[in-house]
């Protein structure tokens, strides 16, 4: 800041100080009771309308679809997004931690007096632009599809047996192309180039290992599964 421009602005300081109210009891009372209105608001609520606790957890559930709350889901989308591992600490623990030192450490870096929005250009682009690229991923994590679907195309004829596999919870342990967990179990992307159906078949009977066995399911959702894994083999 110039000299004169500081001279200017302390003397106008000066001047609003003399016209205006101390903070205490004025400010101090103000807040106050906005905040006994935000308190009773809220205990009502609380009260009138209690708190949604949703199912009871089942610790023994391969299908669980986890979620994070609203305000999260634009780091659950950066997330979502950047697949390989070693981006995963950049994302979850990088991007944020230098977004919140910048914030803390702006007084310092930005010494500019003007107040008038459109007098400061900078400021103002990176404002809209965290708060739409925010908005914009809270959007996307809102509305990205869950590891309970599978978003690429199925091979002719086997988009029911698609649907039995995305909801059967495969991907928790599987990959299909580029859905699901990689690992525990080998990826499947073109299992039916490498294995026949009958043994994949038998696969999902007798579950190997840690998988659970899928012989319960209804037959006619099992030959659809089988005949989608079957035809899985990485062309599409
Ligand atoms: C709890 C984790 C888990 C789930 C859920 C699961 N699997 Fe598996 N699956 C595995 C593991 C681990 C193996 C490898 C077992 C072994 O080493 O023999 C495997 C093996 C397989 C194989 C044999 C692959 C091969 O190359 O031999 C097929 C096919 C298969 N799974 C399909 C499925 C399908 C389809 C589903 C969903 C209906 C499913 N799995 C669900 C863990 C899982």
């Amino acid at each position: 800041m110039k000299q004169a421009e500081k001279e200017d602005y302390l003397q106008n300081y000066d001047l609003l100080k003399k016209r205006g109210k101390p903070f205490f009891p004025y400010a101090v009372l103000k807040d106050a009771s906005m905040m006994l209105v935000v308190f009773v608001v809220v205990a009502v609520m609380a009260i009138v309308l209690g708190a949604e606790q949703g199912p009871k957890a089942d610790p023994t559930t391969t299908t669980y679809v986890p979620r994070p709350e609203w305000y999260f889901f634009f780091l659950f989308e950066v997330l979502r997004v950047l697949k390989p591992p070693w981006l995963v600490p950049i994302a979850t623990v990088g991007i944020p931690t230098v977004a919140i030192v910048l914030l803390l450490l702006l007084p310092f870096y930005d010494r500019n007096a003007e107040r008038r929005p459109e007098r400061r250009p900078i400021a103002m682009i990176a404002a809209v632009m965290s708060i739409s690229a925010m908005a914009y991923l809270t959007f996307l994590g809102a509305s990205a599809g869950t590891p309970t679907e599978i978003d690429q195309p199925a091979p002719p004829g086997t988009e029911a047996g698609l649907q039995v596999a995305a909801q059967s919870g495969c991907l928790a342990c599987h990959k299909i192309g580029e859905n699901g967990n990689d690992g525990p179990g080998p990826e499947l992307t073109e299992i039916g180039d490498m294995l026949p159906r009958a043994a994949i078949a038998r696969s999902l009977q007798v579950g190997p290992a840690i998988m659970p066995s899928y012989a319960e399911l209804p037959p006619k959702k099992f030959d659809d599964l089988t005949a989608y894994l079957a035809a899985l083999n990485g062309n599409e």
